[in-house]
């Protein structure tokens, strides 16, 4: 597994290995890799010839830099995930190296960013769609894999992706859960042993909205319903948005449409965690 700093060197290795006749995959990541990450290489891996994994913690999509500093940084046990699971080529730039300037270009993500995590999060989801841009056009990819747990971030690549003709296929990869149902999360290495405890409720709620939305239960009830039980949780998280939203534009629906999805994100402590099931 060769690991590059530059984006001269991962162009020439993508490049020799198109040259190969190979097929390109990019799992595009900001480290603090766990099993989730593992099984979008190891999917990866399984689907093309020349797998690439990016680790670069992306300044420009934190909207507070607390949170920038105190994203989890574990570049050694992710390169170990990361040869584990199959990866070719790990592209790992600094800061300096994507953004050697204030760039004046990005790329806006409309609508799909007016709700959930783009309300709470101003900008956020332009500094994601500028940077796997950025990320598509250094590592030339055929197939390109993301986790449904950021099902927002999912749509919007996906519809940048063809908005600007990248020639790229993009896998949605199913969440990857704990044992007790957390959504895997590098967030969650920053919960302390209480906060760890309590977060499956987050999942719990998700579930209960879906049973009782799919056996015909009204989603008011049923949103309220899981606003009790997260709040009998001790720590109770505390509720960001919970929403059920139409698909194809991740608007909140005061009433059920089929299909779509019921999202959460909710704060334990100094950590924001999000989850999502598909109803
Ligand atoms: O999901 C992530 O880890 C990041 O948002 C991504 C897609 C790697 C862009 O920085």
């Amino acid at each position: 597994m060769v690991v590059s700093e530059t984006i001269a060197e991962a162009r020439a290795q993508v490049a020799a290995a198109r040259a190969a006749g190979r097929s390109i995959g990019v799992v595009p990541t900001m480290g603090a890799l766990h099993a989730g990450h593992g099984q979008l290489i190891e999917q990866a891996r399984a689907e093309c010839a020349f797998v690439v994994a990016t680790i670069f913690v992306n300044p420009t999509q934190f909207n507070q830099t607390a949170d920038f500093e105190k994203y989890p940084r574990t570049f050694e046990a992710d390169l170990a995930v990361c040869r584990n699971a199959g990866a070719d080529l790990v592209f790992a730039p600094a800061a300096g190296e994507m953004y050697p300037e204030r760039g004046f270009t990005a790329v806006e993500v409309g609508k799909l960013g007016d709700h959930l995590c783009g309300a709470f999060r101003p900008g956020h989801f332009r500094g994601v769609a500028t940077v796997v841009a950025k990320l598509f056009l250094i590592t030339q990819p055929d197939r390109a894999y993301f986790g449904e747990k950021d099902a927002q971030q999912l749509a919007i690549i996906e519809r940048m992706t063809r908005d600007l003709n990248f020639p790229v296929d993009i896998v949605p990869v199913p969440t990857v859960r704990e044992a007790d149902g957390l959504a895997m999360s590098s967030r969650n290495l920053r919960l302390t042993a209480e906060e760890r405890a309590a977060a499956p409720v987050l999942y719990r709620a998700l579930q209960l909205i879906r049973e009782r939305v799919n056996q015909g239960g009204s989603l008011a009830e049923a949103r309220e319903a899981a606003a009790a039980l997260i709040a009998s949780a001790d720590p109770a998280p505390r509720v960001e948005y919970l929403e059920l939203v139409d698909l194809d534009t991740f608007t909140p629906q005061a009433s059920v449409m089929m299909p779509s999805r019921v999202a959460i994100a909710a704060w334990l402590g100094e950590v924001r965690l999000i989850d999502n099931v598909r109803v």
